[in-house]
C-alpha cells in the first residue's frame, strides 16, 4: 500500500500499535540504525512536546509519528530545522487544499488554534554526524474531552480525517523526505521564504517568554536565513533563537 512504497524511496517504516512516545523510541534506538526509520504509532501513551510538555492523542483521531534522519557535520547545520519540517508539512497540507499557518518556531496552526505540533530531538554520532529525530502530531478530529484536558483551542481537520490514514501518511512523508533532502544541501535558507510566506503572526505584537520571564517585546517581523524570529523592539531590530524560548502574543 502507500506507506510500503515509502520504503521504496529509501525510508524503512515501522508501524507499531501503541507506544509511550515515538520520539524516544527512535532517539533510543538511533546508535543502530543504519539509514532512515519512520516510527508510526496507531496509539501514543506519553506523547511529549517540547520542554516537557505533554502532547495529548486519540488513535481515532490523530497521528503520530516520527522520523529518524542522518545529518553529516555538527549540531549548527541543523540550525531552522523544526521550522522547515514545518514549511514541508504545510505545503504537504496545502497540496491537500488545507490552509494552514506557521507559529515560530514549531506550530503548524489552522484559523489560529494548534493544528499540528513538532519536536525535533537529537543524538550526536561518535564519528561525526547527528541523528534527527523529527516528532510530528497532527489533529484530525479531536475528541471533547481531549479538548478539555488540553485546556485551549485546538484545531482538527475532520475532513482529513475521512482520507485514508496512510495514503495521508506517505503524502506528508514524500514531502518530508523531499525537504530534508533540500535542507541537507541548502540549510533553512532554502526555507525561510516559504516559512515567511505563512507566518501566522506577522506584524502582531508578542513577547518572548523564557520560563515565566519576559525577554523581549516587539512586533514579529518573520523570520531570517537560519531561522531566527526578527523582532522589531523599541531598540530596533533583534533576531532571536528558538532554544526553549516560547512566543506569545502580547
Ligand atoms: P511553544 O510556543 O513554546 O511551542 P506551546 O504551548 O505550543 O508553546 P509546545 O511544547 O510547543 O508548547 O507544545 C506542547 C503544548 O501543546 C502543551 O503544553 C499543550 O498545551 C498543547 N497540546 C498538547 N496536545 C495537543 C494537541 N493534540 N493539539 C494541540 N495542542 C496540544
Ligand atoms: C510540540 O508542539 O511541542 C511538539 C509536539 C510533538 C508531538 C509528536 S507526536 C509524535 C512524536 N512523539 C512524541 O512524543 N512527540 C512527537
Amino acid at each position: 500500500g502507500a506507506i510500503a512504497a515509502l520504503a521504496n524511496a529509501g525510508v524503512a517504516v515501522e508501524v507499531v500499535e501503541e507506544t509511550g512516545s515515538t520520539n524516544a523510541d527512535l532517539l533510543a534506538r538511533a546508535a543502530g540504525l543504519s539509514g532512515p526509520l519512520l516510527l508510526v504509532a496507531r496509539n501514543q501513551t506519553a506523547g511529549r512536546g517540547r520542554a516537557g510538555r505533554s502532547w495529548l492523542s486519540s488513535s481515532a483521531g490523530s497521528l503520530t509519528f516520527s522520523l529518524a534522519w542522518r545529518f553529516e557535520g555538527g549540531l549548527p547545520r541543523l540550525s531552522g530545522l523544526p521550522l522547515a519540517v514545518g514549511v514541508a508539512l504545510a505545503e504537504t497540507l496545502e497540496r491537500l487544499g488545507v490552509q494552514v499557518g506557521l507559529k515560530w518556531p514549531n506550530d503548524v496552526l489552522r484559523d489560529g488554534d494548534k493544528l499540528a505540533g513538532i519536536l525535533v530531538e537529537t543524538q550526536a554520532i561518535l564519528q561525526g554526524g547527528v541523528w534527527a529525530v523529527i516528532g510530528i502530531g497532527l489533529n484530525l478530529a479531536m475528541p471533547d474531552e481531549l479538548e478539555a484536558q488540553i485546556g485551549h483551542g485546538v484545531a482538527s481537520l475532520p475532513w482529513l480525517a475521512r482520507m485514508d490514514r496512510d495514503a495521508l501518511l506517505a503524502a506528508l512523508l514524500d514531502g518530508l523526505a523531499g525537504a530534508l533532502r533540500q535542507f541537507e544541501r541548502a540549510g533553512f535558507a532554502a526555507f525561510a521564504a516559504r516559512w515567511n510566506l505563512r507566518h501566522a503572526w506577522q506584524g502582531e505584537q508578542v513577547c518572548i517568554l523564557d520560563g515565566g520571564r519576559v525577554l523581549h517585546r516587539g512586533s514579529a517581523a518573520g523570520v531570517d536565513d537560519a531561522g531566527r524570529l526578527l523582532l522589531d523592539t523599541v531598540d530596533g531590530r533583534i533576531a532571536v533563537l528558538a532554544g526553549d524560548v516560547s512566543l506569545r502574543m502580547k
